[in-house]
C-alpha cells in the first residue's frame, strides 16, 4: 500500500477563501445503489469522485448495471430493476468502504445468486455480525470469518420476511442493510434504533417512488414495490466541510465560506457542539437541494471553551470526532466526550488514534473505553500517524495549522477514499499541508 505521509507547517496568517467540497458519501452510495435497482436511467450530480463510492459502482458495474461516467462527479445509471442484477464471477471489492460493504450485504441477501465481498485492511477488521444477525434472522445465510469479520460469503436464492428490529446500535448502516434487504422481504421491515441516526436511505427510497414510512429512531417498508428512476442531487459533505469549519475557528483572523453544505440535521451534531464552545458560524441562503436542507456556512475565528458533549449528539457527528478532538486540544478547558465507544471501530479505533497523535503534539488526554477528556492548551510540533484513517489524517493536518511548529502525518493515502483533493483546497484556504518535500 501506498503509505502517504504529509508535511504541515503552523498557518502563516488567517484562512480566507471561498471553498466548494465534494459531494457527500452517504448520498453517493445511495445513489448509485438506488439506481442500479431501479427501472430506468437516473442522473446523479455532485457524486463523489472518491475511493469508497467509486467502489460501489464498480460492484454495480460488475453485476450487469450499465454506469456511464458522463462528467466529474456526474453518473448516468442504466437501472436494471430489483431482479435484475447478474452474479458477478467473482469477488466483490468493497476497499475500505464500511457502508458499501454493509448495505451491499442487505442488498445481495435478496439475490437469487451467491456473492463474497473483502475489502482492504481496515475493513477486514471491522465487525459484520451487527448486520449478518438480523439478516439471519430475516431468513438470509452470510458467513463470515471468525470473529464476525470480512470477507462475507452471502449465499443466494433465501426467500427473505420482513422482520421488527429493535437495534442495540444506533447505525444508519445497519438501520439501512435491513432496509434494503427488506425491498426483497414478504411483509413488513421494521427498524427501530436507540438514537436516530441519518436517514438517507429512507428519503432515497422515497424519492425513487418506494413507499416508506420514517421519523427519527424508525424506519419500516414492505417488499412487492418497484424503484423507478429519478435525478438525484448530492449535497456537499458536511463531514468533509467539517475540516475547514474547524480550521477558520481555530486560526487567528480567518473567514471562510463554504459553499451548498449539506445540513441534514442528523448529520450536523458538530454544528451544535462547536457552537457551544463558542464558535462563530453562519448559515446564509439556505435551501433545498435534491430534498436535502443545504446553505452556504460562513466561519470566523473565535476563541474556544470545552464542554460536555451531549450524548444526544454523539450520532448526529460520529463522522466528526477526529477534528473534534483537534477543536477540544485547542479550547481553553476541558471536554469531555462519552458514549462513544462506537469511534473504536470506525475505519481506525479513532479513540486511540487521536489520542496518541495529539499527546505527542503536547496535548493532555485521558482516554476512556467510550470517549476521552480533553484538556485544551498550545499544540507543539512532531510527527503522528494516522494509521490509514482518512479522517484522523485530515484532523491531524489542522492541528498542524495551529501547532507551534511543523508536523508530520503518517498514512494519509485513504484520504482520497472520502475527500479527493482536499490537500489542493487546503493549500487554496492558506494552509500549509502538501507532501514529502
Ligand atoms: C454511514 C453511517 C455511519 C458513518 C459512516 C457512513 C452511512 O456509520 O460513520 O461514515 O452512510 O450510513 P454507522 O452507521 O456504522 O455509524
Amino acid at each position: 500500500m501506498n503509505r502517504l505521509d504529509w508535511n504541515c507547517a503552523p498557518a502563516r496568517g488567517p484562512l480566507c477563501a471561498e471553498l466548494a467540497v465534494p459531494g457527500d458519501k452517504s448520498v453517493s452510495h445511495r445513489a448509485v445503489m438506488l439506481a442500479s435497482l431501479a427501472e430506468g436511467a437516473s442522473r446523479i450530480r455532485g457524486f463523489l469522485e472518491g475511493g469508497d463510492t467509486r467502489a460501489t459502482a464498480r460492484i454495480f458495474a460488475r453485476m450487469g448495471v450499465g454506469i456511464e461516467a458522463t462528467a466529474p462527479g456526474e453518473r448516468i445509471v442504466h437501472g436494471v430493476g430489483l431482479r435484475g442484477l447478474c452474479e458477478p464471477g467473482g469477488p466483490l471489492d468493497c476497499g475500505n468502504s464500511g457502508t458499501a460493504m454493509r448495505l451491499l450485504c442487505g442488498v445481495l441477501a435478496g439475490q437469487a445468486f451467491d456473492s463474497m465481498l473483502g475489502g482492504d485492511a481496515s475493513l477486514s477488521k471491522r465487525p459484520m455480525r451487527r448486520v449478518t444477525e438480523p439478516l439471519a434472522s430475516m431468513g438470509a445465510t452470510i458467513d463470515t470469518a471468525e470473529g464476525g469479520t470480512p470477507p462475507l460469503h452471502i449465499h443466494g436464492g433465501h426467500k427473505l420476511h420482513g422482520i421488527a428490529y429493535a437495534s442495540p446500535i444506533a447505525s444508519a448502516q445497519v438501520k439501512s442493510a435491513l432496509l434494503l434487504a427488506g425491498l426483497y422481504a414478504e411483509g413488513e421491515t421494521i427498524v427501530v434504533e436507540p438514537r436516530p441516526t441519518r436517514d438517507y436511505t429512507e428519503r432515497m427510497l422515497v424519492a425513487f417512488g418506494w413507499p416508506v414510512s420514517f421519523e427519527p429512531g424508525r424506519g419500516a417498508l414492505t417488499g412487492g414495490h418497484v424503484l423507478r428512476a429519478c435525478e438525484v442531487e448530492v449535497p456537499a459533505d458536511f463531514s468533509s466541510a467539517a475540516f475547514f469549519i474547524v480550521a477558520a475557528t481555530l486560526v487567528p483572523g480567518s473567514e471562510l465560506v463554504l459553499r451548498a453544505v449539506g445540513l441534514n440535521p442528523r448529520r450536523t451534531g458538530l454544528l451544535q457542539v462547536l457552537r457551544a464552545m463558542g464558535a462563530d458560524i453562519r448559515e446564509e441562503n439556505p435551501r433545498a437541494a435534491g430534498g436535502e436542507p443545504v446553505a452556504d456556512l460562513v466561519v470566523r475565528h473565535a476563541p474556544l471553551h470545552g464542554i460536555e458533549v451531549p450524548v444526544e449528539h454523539v450520532a448526529d457527528m460520529i463522522d466528526e470526532f477526529p477534528i473534534l478532538f483537534v477543536a477540544a486540544a485547542c479550547a481553553e478547558g476541558a471536554t469531555t466526550i462519552r458514549e462513544a465507544q462506537e469511534l473504536r471501530v470506525k475505519e481506525s479505533d479513532r479513540i486511540a488514534v487521536m489520542a496518541a497523535g495529539l499527546r505527542t503534539l503536547g496535548a493532555r488526554i485521558e482516554e476512556a473505553p467510550d470517549g476521552a477528556v480533553i484538556e485544551g492548551g498550545p499544540l507543539q510540533g512532531g510527527a503522528v500517524d494516522a494509521r490509514g484513517d482518512h479522517r484522523c489524517a485530515m484532523a491531524f493536518a489542522i492541528a498542524g495549522a495551529v501547532a507551534r511548529s511543523g508536523i508530520t502525518i503518517r498514512d494519509c493515502a485513504n484520504v482520497a477514499t472520502s475527500f479527493p483533493g482536499f490537500v489542493e483546497l487546503a493549500q487554496g484556504s492558506g494552509l500549509a499541508v502538501g507532501g514529502p518535500r
